[in-house]
C-alpha cells in the first residue's frame, strides 16, 4: 500500500536528480548564463547581412562594440547587449537592423495553447521568444502552467507562488472585489448594497501591495523578462473556484489581462503566453488576454483528434464568458465579447519523410486552410537534446554537435519564426484599425 507520503518520499529523490541535471546545465552557482555568438552568426544568421561588409563596418568604426576574440579561433564572439547596440547602430544600404516596431502601440499578446499534454506548446514558446529576443524584439514571457517547464528552461527555479498567475489573479480579486463595492456604495446612496467580504486569509496574504514590477522576473537573456510559475501554484484552479465563490460577479478570466493593460504600452514588444495542457482558470486567463492565439500540434491523428476538441471547448467556454457581464465588464485594452486579431495551428515534431505526418499536414490544411502555418516545426535531435539540457537551439553553441544538425534545427525554428513575425506585424496593423 502507497500514501500520500510515499509519493512525496519519491518526489524527494526526484528534486535530488533535478539538482544534479541543473549543476551539469548551469554555471556553478546554478544560474543560466547565455553564451556569445560568433561573428557568422551575427551577420548572416541575426543580422542577414555579408559576413564581409559586417567586418567592414566594424573596422571602419573603432567606437562599435567589438566583441571577443577566443584563445583558440579567429571569430570575434559577441553578448546580446553587443549585438543589439550593433544593432541600433549600423546601417547597411541605408536601411536600419531594427525589428518593425509601430511607435505608439502597445506590445502584441500571443498565447501558446493546446489542451493536448505534449503538443509543444513550450518548445514554441521558447524558441520565439529567443528567436524574437535574437531579431532586437523585447520580450515578456508569462508561464501560466505550474508544471513551470518555461520558468525552469528560462531558468529560474526559485520562485515564490505569490509571485505567479496565482498571486496576479488574487490580487485582481481583491482590487476587484474593492472596487464593485466602493461603486455599490457610491451609486446607491442611501441605500446600503451588500458589500462583497473578501476573508483576512486571502486579504492578509498583501497581495493587492505588491507592484506590477513584483512579478516580473529577468532571465539571462537582457531583452526577455518572465512572469514564472512554479510547482506550489499548482493549486491556483482549485483556489480560482473557490475565489468566484466569494465573488461570483468577479471576471476572473480578465484578471492577467487587466494587470497587463498597467503595463506601458512601450516596455514589451511581445508578451508570449504558455499554457497548461488543460481549459481552467489560468488557460482562459491567458486565452482572453491574448490577440492571437497559437494552436501547436503534434502530427499524428489522435492529436488532431484532441486539437479539434480543443477549439470546440474553448469556442463553448469563451461563448460563456460574456453571460453575466454584459455591459458591466470593465473596459481595458481586451473587451469583451472577446475576438482574437489571428488564429494559427502550427505542426510540431514533423517529419518531411513521414508519409503519415505529410497526411495528417494536408488534413489540417485542407480543414482550417491558410490558419494553417505553412512551415511546420520539424521533429529535430537537437531539440530532444535541447529539451534535457533545458535550452533552445539559439542557445546552443553549435560547436557542441554537428554543425548540420545544429543548422537543421535552427533553420525549422527560424522558418517557424519568420511566419510569426508576419503574423504579429498583421496584428500590430489590426491594433492600429481598432483605435
Ligand atoms: N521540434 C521538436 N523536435 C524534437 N522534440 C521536440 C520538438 N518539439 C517538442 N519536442 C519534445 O516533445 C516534448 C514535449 O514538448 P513540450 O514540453 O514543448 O510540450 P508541451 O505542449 O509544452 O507539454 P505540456 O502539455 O506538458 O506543457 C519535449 O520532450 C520536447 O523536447
Ligand atoms: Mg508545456
Amino acid at each position: 500500500m502507497y500514501t500520500h507520503e510515499d509519493l512525496s518520499n519519491l518526489q524527494a529523490q526526484s528534486l535530488k536528480m533535478q539538482t544534479w541535471i541543473r549543476r551539469q546545465t548551469f554555471s556553478p552557482e546554478l544560474e543560466k548564463t547565455l553564451r556569445r555568438f560568433s561573428s557568422w552568426e551575427v551577420s548572416e544568421l541575426i543580422f542577414k547581412v555579408n559576413q564581409s561588409t559586417f567586418r567592414g563596418r566594424l573596422a571602419a568604426d573603432p567606437s562599435l562594440p567589438a566583441g571577443t576574440v577566443e584563445e583558440d579561433g579567429r571569430q570575434r564572439w559577441f553578448t546580446l547587449d553587443e549585438i543589439n547596440e550593433l544593432r541600433r547602430r549600423i546601417k547597411v544600404n541605408r536601411k536600419s537592423l531594427m525589428p518593425t516596431r509601430p511607435v505608439g502601440k502597445r506590445a502584441v499578446r500571443v498565447a501558446i495553447a493546446n489542451f493536448k499534454g505534449g503538443a509543444g506548446k513550450s518548445t514554441v514558446a521558447l524558441h520565439l521568444a529567443h528567436a524574437s529576443a535574437l531579431d532586437g524584439y523585447r520580450v515578456l514571457l508569462v508561464d501560466f502552467d505550474p508544471q513551470a517547464t518555461l520558468s525552469h528552461s528560462m531558468g529560474l527555479n526559485d520562485v515564490a507562488e505569490d509571485h505567479t498567475v496565482w498571486g496576479i489573479m488574487a490580487r485582481d480579486l481583491v482590487r476587484e472585489t474593492d472596487r464593485m463595492n466602493a461603486v455599490s456604495q457610491g451609486a446607491e446612496s442611501g441605500t446600503t448594497l451588500p458589500q462583497r467580504r473578501i476573508p483576512a486569509s486571502i486579504r492578509d496574504l498583501g497581495l493587492d501591495e505588491l507592484r506590477i514590477n513584483d512579478f516580473i522576473k529577468p532571465t539571462a537573456w537582457s531583452t526577455i523578462d518572465i512572469v514564472p510559475s512554479c510547482a506550489n501554484a499548482a493549486f491556483v484552479e482549485f483556489a480560482s473556484a473557490q475565489y468566484r465563490h466569494l465573488n461570483p460577479e468577479w471576471s476572473f478570466f480578465g484578471a492577467v489581462s487587466r494587470y497587463l493593460d498597467a503595463l506601458p504600452d512601450d516596455a514589451y514588444d511581445l508578451i508570449i503566453f504558455d499554457c497548461p495542457p488543460a481549459i481552467g482558470y489560468q488557460s482562459m486567463n491567458a486565452v482572453f488576454a491574448a490577440d492571437m492565439l497559437y494552436i501547436p500540434s503534434g502530427p499524428g491523428y489522435w492529436e488532431y483528434d484532441s486539437t479539434t476538441s480543443f477549439i470546440g471547448q474553448l469556442a463553448e467556454a469563451l461563448g460563456d464568458l460574456s453571460h453575466g457581464f454584459d455591459g458591466t465588464f470593465p473596459a481595458g485594452k481586451i473587451t469583451l465579447p472577446k475576438t482574437f486579431c489571428d488564429i494559427r495551428f502550427l505542426l510540431t515534431r514533423y517529419e518531411p519523410g513521414n508519409e503519415l505526418h505529410r497526411a495528417m499536414f494536408d488534413a489540417f490544411k485542407k480543414v482550417f486552410g491558410d490558419r494553417v502555418t505553412e512551415h511546420p516545426v520539424e521533429m529535430t535531435r537537437a531539440v530532444e537534446q535541447s529539451g534535457r539540457f533545458l535550452s533552445s537551439v539559439y542557445e546552443i553553441d553549435y560547436r557542441e554537435m554537428t554543425r548540420e544538425t545544429w543548422r537543421r534545427a535552427r533553420a525549422t525554428f527560424d522558418r517557424a519564426y519568420d511566419e510569426f513575425k508576419e503574423s504579429v506585424i498583421n496584428v500590430w496593423d489590426k491594433l492600429e484599425d481598432e483605435k
